[in-house]
Parts: structure tokens; sequence; C-alpha cells
């Protein structure tokens, strides 16, 4: 059986990509085949070349705009042979033609339960609303802010407390569970959108 090739997208600490990377690559017929990042000192490289896989660094500096950028990104990963782009804490809004280019092909994970608090802190705008349950969305990625079809939810209670430490850490919990789960259905093949509505995303497990 030939390996389902994802790619990772990241700019930060990568602890995401170390979920996936313990435990998926390698196993169940995943490969993590090429990791990119905004940033060439992110933390999530490190991770990548600890484990042996590619890395790229794709700075906005080096490029006349993102458009441009994204394409170099997508013909990088395009190159290897990539069957999913997952963004784990990548920070910067993909251009609509590299989404065109992947279409259903990019997933991200969001630390909110959307359409609640998209875009950048929804941390933060969860605390200062007040909600008293938040969680993590795994979903596909189209041309908007974190607007694209659902894949995986999971509620998370806000301490009383509102201690914004104790609630990242258990979202990250999460997110390390929820993440490799969702790219587990894809790589099955259990992931599918709903022909009459696009913006349903239908999975099949014997669950
Ligand atoms: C995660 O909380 C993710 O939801 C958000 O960015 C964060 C990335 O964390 N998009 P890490 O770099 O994987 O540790």
């Amino acid at each position: 059986m030939t390996a389902f090739r994802i790619a990772v997208l990241a700019s930060g600490t990568g602890t995401n990509l170390q979920a996936i990377l313990d435990r998926l690559h390698g196993r169940d017929g995943i490969e993590v085949v090429a990791v990119a990042s905004n940033k060439p000192g992110a933390q999530a490289l490190e991770r990548a070349s600890g484990a042996g896989v590619e890395t790229g660094a794709f700075p906005a500096a080096d490029y006349p705009d993102r458009a441009q950028r994204d394409a170099a990104i997508a013909g990088w990963l395009e190159q290897r042979e990539v069957e999913l782009i997952v963004l784990a804490g990548y920070m910067e809004l993909l251009s609509p033609e590299f989404v065109r280019r992947f279409r259903n092909r990019i997933v991200n994970v969001h630390p909110a339960l959307l359409p609640a608090f998209p875009g950048l802190d929804a941390v933060g705008q969860a605390l200062t609303h007040g909600v008293r349950v938040t969680g993590v969305t795994v979903h596909l990625v189209d041309e908007g802010v974190d607007s694209g079809p659902i894949l995986l939810q999971r509620a998370i209670k806000v301490p009383y407390t509102r201690d914004r430490a104790q609630l990242e850490k258990e979202i990250h919990r999460v997110e390390h569970e929820l993440l490799p789960e969702a790219i587990r259905l894809i790589a099955a093949g259990a992931v599918g959108i709903d022909p009459e509505n696009p913006r349903l995303v239908d999975v099949q497990t014997r669950e």
C-alpha cells in the first residue's frame, strides 16, 4: 500500500505538529513528507528535522506578495505529491489561489467552537465574552477566515476562575487528539463532502 502523504504548515512552537509526528507519522499508512513555515526560526521546523522530515521556509520578505509566496509553497508541496495539507498553528492567511489549488485538501485546527470566535486570539475572545463552554474545531479551509466546512469539534468547559493558562493547556491537550483523529479519518477515506450542500462534511465510521 502506498502511504497517504501529508504536509504540515506551522508558524510557532509546533506542539500540534509533534502530536502528528508522534501519533501518525509512519503508522496506519500515513507519512508526513514535508513541513513548511513562514518563519525560518520556527521550533516546528526543528521538530520536523528531528523526525527526519524535509523542511522548507518561505518568509514573506523573500517574495513580492502573498500570492507569489503561496505559489512557491504550492509548487514545493506539489513536487512532493502531498495529498493533504495540515495547518497546525500556521499564522498566515492563504491566498484564494492556493485554496482553490488544494480544494478540500487543507485542514486547520482552531482553538474555539466555530463559528464562534474566528480569527486571532480565539481563547482571549472566548474569555472576554464570558462563555462557559469553548472548545476545538478541525475544519476544511476555504477562502475565508476559519469559515470552511466543519469536520470535528470537541467542547471544553471554561474554568470558573477563567484561568487562561489552564484553559490553554486543556485546549492543546484536546487539539493533540482531535487533529490526528481528523487526519486519520481523511486518510482512511471516511470523509466526504455532501454533494447537495458543500458546507456539510460527512464522516463514515463504524462508531
Ligand atoms: C493552536 O492552538 C492552534 O489551534 C492555533 O495555533 C496554535 C498552535 O500551537 N491555530 P502549536 O504551534 O501547535 O503548539
